[in-house]
């Protein structure tokens, strides 16, 4: 298996329904190790050129607006398949269709306001991490 690392995101509402320490434990439950993280307030700016990708969607707007509405955590988790094991432990995108028991399944209340965010791909993981985190900010333990 490989060994990889991937930017996870708890968002604006899970962060204002107090449930910062469940999910990252989920995390840690499922043998991803957190190798980074702060908690920071995103500016329009951030959140706009960390989802430049979905610029031409019609969410965007909203997407932003919502990422910008208050404070968010952002980590490096690293492990074997970290990138698809984080995406299996969020979820699917809209929570009403989210398996029971992930994390949108409990915690995320709309597609918008949907608790957590994954890279999806290695190219994304390795972009986003780099967007939040420099190089001397990631332990390796
Ligand atoms: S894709 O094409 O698979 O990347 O798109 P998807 O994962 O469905 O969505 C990308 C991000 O956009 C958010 N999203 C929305 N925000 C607001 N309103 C609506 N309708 C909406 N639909 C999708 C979704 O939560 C994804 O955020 P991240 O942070 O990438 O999970």
């Amino acid at each position: 298996m490989a060994l990889e690392r991937t930017l996870s995101i708890i968002k604006p509402d899970a962060v204002a329904k107090n449930v910062i320490g469940e999910i990252l434990t989920r995390f840690e439950k499922a043998d991803l190790k957190i190798v980074a993280a702060k908690m920071i307030q995103l500016s329009q700016e951030q959140a706009e050129g960390f989802y430049a990708e979905h610029k031409e969607r019609p969410f965007f707007g909203d997407l932003v607006s919502f990422m910008t509405s208050g404070p968010v955590v952002v980590q490096v988790l690293e492990g074997d398949n970290a990138i698809a094991k984080n995406r299996e432990l969020m979820g699917a995108t809209n929570p009403q269709e989210a398996a029971a028991g992930t994390i949108r399944a409990d915690f995320a209340s709309s597609i918008d306001a949907n608790a957590v965010h994954g890279s999806d791909s290695p190219a994304s993981a390795e972009r986003e991490v780099a967007y939040f985190f420099a190089a001397d900010e990631i332990t390796s333990r």
